[in-house]
C-alpha cells in the first residue's frame, strides 16, 4: 500500500524524524484555516495524490498568508497530476531551505537485501540525476540483520559525499528513518527533498512510504490508511468476506481452488479467448481448499456482482474437500443467489469423488450449468459463451 505524504509525515512524526507542522484539508476554507492555525505566515500548499512531480505540475504552491493559501488551494483541489485527481491538501509550514538532499531505502529484489539511496543533489530533478550523473547518487545495500545502523549511516553519508558537522547530522536522521522502514514493515521509505534550513536544522520536506501487505496482520493501525475510495468495490467486498480475489480487466470470471491451478485457469482461459472475440480473464478467485456452499455461494456473488463478467468458467480439483463437497457447494450456492444468478457457469471437476461430484449436478440439471470434462474444454466454453453474450 502507498500513502499520501501526509500519511507519512504522520509515520515519521511518530518516529521522530523531524518533519515540519501540517494541516490536510478538502476544501479552500479549510486550506485557509490550516494555515491559520499553522501561524498565519508563509505556508506551502501541495497536492495529495499518490504520483511523482507533484511540483512540475503545478501540485506545490507557495502561499505568503492564509488569504493565498485559500487561493492556492481553490487552483490545486481537483487539479489532475497525470489522472490522479487532487481530493486533498498539505498545508505545510514554509521552510528556510539552504539546501536540497535525497534519502531512499528500499527493497531490492534482485538482489535480495535492502538498498539505501542518498545524494547531496537532491530535490525536484533527481530522476535526471540519477540517468545522467548516476555516480552522484551514492547506493549501499543495507542488511536486514544490521539495518541502518551507526556504521552504516556513517557509510551512507559518506558515499554521498558529506563531511563535518552536517554527516553527523544527517546520519542521525537516516537512522530515524530506518527506524519507520524497519517498525512500520515499509518496503519503501523516501525523503526528497531532505533539506538543511538557514538555522542548521535538518528536515524531512517530502515523504514518500510504501508499506508491505503481507506484514498487515502485524499492523492493525495500517487499516486506518486505507484509500477506500480509491479501492475497487468488488475487491473490497471479497476481502471483506476473506476470499483471494483480484479484479481483472476481461469478461470470463474464474473461481479455482489452489492459487496455481487459477493461475493455469487464466492462462487457459486467456488462450481460448484468442479463438473467442479475444475475451480473457475477468478475476482471479481463489476460493482455497475447504469449499464450502457457503464460500462457493460469496465467490460466485462477488464474481456474479462484476457487470464485465458474460461467464464464469469453475475449475476445480477435489483433494480434502471432495468433487462431491464442491458439487453440492455450487449447487447450493445457485440456490442461495437464486434470480441474482444469471449468467452461464462451465464447471469442470476432476479429482476425489469425481463421478459422484458429476452425478449431482447432472441431477441438479440447472439450466444456467454446463459440464465439462476437461480443463481446456471449459476454458473453450466459457470463452465461447462470454463471446457470445458479449
Ligand atoms: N514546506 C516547504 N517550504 C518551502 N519550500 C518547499 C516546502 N515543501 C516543498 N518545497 C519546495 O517544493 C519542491 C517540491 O516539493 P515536493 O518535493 O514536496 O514535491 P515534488 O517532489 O514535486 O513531489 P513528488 O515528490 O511527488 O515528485 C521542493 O523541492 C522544495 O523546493
Ligand atoms: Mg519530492
Amino acid at each position: 500500500m502507498d500513502l499520501f505524504e501526509y500519511q507519512a509525515r504522520d509515520l515519521f512524526e511518530k518516529h521522530g524524524v523531524p518533519v515540519l507542522k501540517a494541516k490536510v484539508a478538502e476544501t479552500p476554507e479549510e486550506a485557509q484555516a490550516g494555515a491559520e492555525a499553522l501561524g498565519g505566515g508563509t505556508v506551502v500548499v501541495k497536492s495529495q495524490v499518490k504520483v511523482g512531480g507533484r511540483g512540475k505540475a503545478g501540485g506545490v504552491k507557495l502561499a505568503k498568508n492564509p488569504e493565498e493559501a485559500r487561493q492556492r488551494a481553490e487552483e490545486i483541489l481537483g487539479l489532475d497530476i497525470k489522472g490522479h485527481i487532487t481530493k486533498r491538501v498539505m498545508i505545510a509550514e514554509g521552510a528556510d531551505i539552504a539546501e536540497e538532499y535525497y534519502f531512499s531505502v528500499l527493497l531490492d529484489r534482485a538482489n535480495r537485501t535492502y538498498l539505501a539511496m542518498c545524494s547531496k543533489e537532491g530535490g525536484m530533478d533527481i530522476e535526471t540525476l540519477a540517468e545522467e550523473r548516476p555516480e552522484a547518487l551514492a547506493r549501499v545495500p543495507v542488511s536486514p540483520l544490521t539495518g541502518i545502523d551507526d556504521a552504516k549511516a556513517k557509510e551512507i553519508v559518506e558515499a554521498a559525499g558529506f563531511d563535518g558537522e552536517l554527516a553527523g547530522k544527517i546520519a542521525d536522521v537516516l537512522q530515524t528513518l530506518w527506524t519507520v522502514f524497519d517498525e512500520e514493515d515499509a518496503t519503501l521509505v523516501e525523503v526528497n527533498p531532505l533539506v538543511s534550513t538557514g538555522a542548521g536544522d535538518i528536515i524531512a520536506l517530502d515523504g514518500k512510504v510504501s508499506l508491505d501487505d503481507n506484514a498487515s496482520f502485524r499492523h492493525p493501525d495500517h487499516e486506518d490508511l486505507r484509500d477506500i475510495d480509491a479501492e475497487d468495490p468488488l475487491e473490497l467486498k471479497a476481502k471483506k468476506l476473506d476470499l483471494n480475489y483480484v479484479k481483472l480487466d476481461g469478461e470470463v470470471g474464474i473461481i479455482g481452488n489452489g492459487a496455481g491451478l487459477v493461475m493455469s485457469t487464466l492462462d487457459v482461459t486467456a488462450y481460448a479467448g484468442e479463438r473467442h472475440n479475444g475475451v480473457k480473464p475477468a478475476n482471479f478467485l481463489d476460493i482455497g481448499g475447504g469449499a464450502s456452499a457457503e464460500v462457493m455461494a460469496n465467490g460466485l456473488d462477488v464474481i456474479l456482482g462484476d457487470d464485465q463478467v458474460k461467464s464464469v468458467f469453475v475449475n476445480v480439483f477435489g483433494g480434502i474437500t471432495a468433487c462431491d463437497e464442491v458439487a453440492n457447494g455450487i449447487v447450493k450456492a445457485l440456490e442461495l443467489l437464486g434470480d441474482t444468478a444469471t449468467k452461464p457457469l462451465v464447471v469442470r471437476l476432476d479429482g476425489n469423488n469425481v463421478e459422484e461430484g458429476r452425478r449431482i449436478l447432472e441431477s441438479a440439471d440447472h439450466p444456467l450449468v454446463t459440464l465439462t470434462d476437461t480443463m481446456d474444454g471449459g476454458a473453450d466454453k466459457a470463452a465461447e459463451l462470454a463471446a457470445a453474450a458479449n
